[in-house]
């Protein structure tokens, strides 16, 4: 719809002028607000023509978990608020031993907790959660097990002392390295976990997603078909070894830890590369997704696009992914300290407020400077409104 829109708009001097606000429907405003007199009306948090760009605020400079002066890098991150007490977050990290930076998250990857008093940290190490190799921690809440519910790729490897790359398997999909394979742990407190293996595996064949990762959850999606048990995984595909495109699908599952059944085993939900998905039903009851672009002006390191929103009217399906519009790039402003144009922002994971309205609040992304071979885990705060 907004394709045609624009395409008819742009043929006509009036469809120029009015082509910055026009909208028809609510998807012309990436269902990220309501199109009303012809305008869209962007939710709390979102801004642009078509609600497309999250609304990223400067934040401090000592946020999220980077421990680069001891010269210790991290990736991807997932902020739990604590159930007890309002003044403590938990964080899952993806940290790297023997201070290996970014080259060598395979196999040097294990998953920690860091805790802070507020969601934009500065967090603190805890504990290790999973040890190497173990990447990608995305951790939801499960109304119906009343438990919290890890994912995770990755399997038990012996690591080198020094960093180097090592040649490893964790299942179907993937030899050069262990990336294939989406494994669920449960945990009634965030601290004690409980394994329950793979639940979602990939192929030793010539499928576009014979090789799985980037787990990305959502649990009791609200106005779908499915039922209040079900759970809805996002996840990267890519051909055998990664060989080839990385695209996104989506599967579900009766509960958490039972094995996943792929949406569209012959193809991805949409034709844009990208990778690194994360899911999220707003309070009309309509999904979205912020993916890392995989197309010429993002990537890794390639140009500054590199988030991306897509959005659905149900989860599966039909999605759409706005081209038009970058939801966040890799320039990131601070209050206390100069602005820094990264080379790499990817994972991208946001905090909601839990109000029941899904206000996003806070955008967790792994982040890489320019000429580092470091990375960190950055959290940015959203705008609250006026
Ligand atoms: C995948 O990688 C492994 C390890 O390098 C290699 O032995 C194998 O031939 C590769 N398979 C394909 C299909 O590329
Ligand atoms: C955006 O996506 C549409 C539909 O796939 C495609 O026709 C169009 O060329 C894309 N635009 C850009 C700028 O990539
Ligand atoms: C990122 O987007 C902002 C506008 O939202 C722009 O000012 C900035 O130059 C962009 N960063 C890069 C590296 O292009
Ligand atoms: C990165 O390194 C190159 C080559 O040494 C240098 O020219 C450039 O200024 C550096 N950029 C930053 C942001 O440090």
């Amino acid at each position: 719809m907004r394709i045609s829109l624009y395409r008819l708009l742009s043929i006509s001097l009036l469809g120029r002028f009015l082509q910055a606000n026009a909208c028809i429907t609510d998807e012309d405003c990436d269902l990220n607000g309501v199109c009303t007199g012809g305008v869209c009306h962007c939710d709390t948090g979102w801004l642009g023509a078509d609600c497309g760009k999250l609304d990223l605020r400067p934040g401090p400079i000592q946020n999220g978990y980077n421990l680069n002066k001891i010269g210790t890098s991290s990736w991807c991150n997932s902020i739990v608020k604590d159930p007890l007490r309002n003044d403590r977050y938990h964080l899952f990290v993806s940290e790297f031993t023997h201070r290996c930076g970014l080259d060598y998250w395979a196999p040097f990857s294990r998953i920690i907790r860091a805790e802070a008093t507020n969601p934009v940290g500065p967090y603190e190490f805890k504990q290790e959660i999973v040890p190497s190799f173990a990447h990608n921690p995305s951790v939801v809440w499960n109304e119906a097990e009343q438990q919290y519910v890890l994912y995770s790729i990755g399997c038990r490897t012996e690591v080198p002392t020094t960093c180097k790359s090592l040649s490893y398997s964790c299942g179907p999909g993937n030899t050069l390295n262990g990336e294939s394979g989406i494994s669920v742990w449960t945990s009634p407190d965030l601290r004690d976990w409980t394994a329950h293996g793979q639940v979602i595996q990939g192929a030793n064949d010539g499928s576009w997603d014979a090789d799985v990762t980037n787990p990305a959850p959502l649990h009791v999606p609200s106005g779908s078909s499915a039922s209040t048990r079900d759970v809805v995984l996002a996840y990267r595909g890519c051909p055998y070894n990664c060989s080839g495109e990385e695209l996104i699908n989506m599967a579900s599952a009766g509960d958490p830890t039972s094995f996943y059944k792929r949406l569209h085993p012959q193809k991805p939900i949409f034709q844009e590369p990208s990778e690194d998905p994360f899911i999220w039903t707003d309070k009309r009851g309509n999904y979205h997704m912020l993916v890392h672009s995989l197309l010429p002006d993002g990537g890794f390191g390639d140009g500054p696009n590199v988030g991306r929103h897509a959005f659905a009217r149900s989860w599966n399906g039909k999605w759409t992914f706005n081209n038009a519009t970058v939801a966040f790039n890799t320039t990131v402003h601070f209050t206390d300290g100069p602005s820094v144009d990264y080379y790499r922002r990817e994972r991208p994971n946001i905090f909601f407020s839990d109000d029941g309205i899904m206000r996003p609040l806070f955008l967790s992304t792994g982040v890489q400077e320019v000429n580092s071979t470091k990375s960190y885990s950055l959290i940015q705060p959203i705008g609250h409104g006026k």
